[in-house]
């Protein structure tokens, strides 16, 4: 269960997050849509430890990591999958998803197996360099990364950046698996059209703030979002 209350975040003078407040139970599917510089990332990124908000608490399981650096909170349970990728690119593949279960709580065998059934090109393609690799296989790999601490709860920050939509699919069939499993999951999209058709609960940020939640079936029949997000 990871809660975020009253949430703030700058930059400088200017706020990316203002006073946003969220939950995602255990083994729920969330997300968080909004448009161009809305504040989603700045959000993820206070909630994960690698921005310092300047107001508000987030909890996962009950326990307080607002002031926890990414390390820490990783080892307590969250998966993080960054905007962008950032897999280490001169690495293979193999390498990418060891160097990340050091983060971990152990286990390397078990979550490696687990990674490579989720994504087998991952497998097929697991001596590779990963620079040289597709966005899409490069995104199965950002994800497989997240999953090699063993993560309770695991934030995507728009794993549909730059793809084709084959391929956006394929991404969001593993990340719909995932969720089957059992996997507790934040996804933030600019694409709502697709996380509308995933997810369990979403909230829509403008501003730096939420503006709208609900539950796909009674945001899709909304005018505003119907107007803003899914034209
Ligand atoms: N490093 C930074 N320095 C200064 N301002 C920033 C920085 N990163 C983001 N911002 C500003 O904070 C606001 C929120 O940005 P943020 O990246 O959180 O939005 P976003 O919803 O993730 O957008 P996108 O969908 O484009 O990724 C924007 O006004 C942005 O210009
Ligand atoms: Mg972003």
């Amino acid at each position: 269960m990871l809660t975020v209350s009253e949430l703030s975040a700058s930059y400088g003078a200017i706020r990316a997050v203002d006073k946003v407040s969220l939950q995602v139970p255990a083994g729920a599917f969330v997300a968080i849509l909004g448009s161009n510089g809305a504040g989603k990332s700045t959000t993820l990124r206070s909630i994960v430890g690698l921005h310092r908000p300047i107001r508000g608490t987030v909890t996962l399981n009950g326990g307080d990591v607002s002031r926890l650096a990414l390390h820490q909170i990783v080892r307590l349970g969250m998966g993080f999958v960054p905007e962008g990728r950032m897999v280490v690119a001169p690495l293979t593949v193999e390498e990418n998803l060891r160097l990340s279960s050091h983060a971990g709580r152990g286990r390397h065998a078990e979550h490696l197996e687990r990674v490579f059934q989720l994504f087998p090109r991952l497998k097929e393609r697991r001596r590779q360099i990963s620079g040289l690799m597709s966005g899409g296989e490069q995104q199965m790999l950002a994800i497989g990364r997240a999953l090699m601490t063993g993560p309770e709860m695991l934030v995507l920050d728009e794993p549909s950046m730059g793809l084709a939509p084959s391929i956006v699919d394929l991404v969001f069939e593993a990340i719909v698996d995932l969720h089957k499993q059992g996997q507790s999951l934040l996804l933030v999209e600019q694409n709502a059209s697709i996380a509308l058709e995933v997810v369990e609960y979403a909230y829509f940020m403008k501003r730096g703030s939420i503006v709208l939640e609900g539950k796909p079936a009674d945001l899709r029949n909304s005018p505003e979002v119907m107007e803003a997000y899914l034209g």
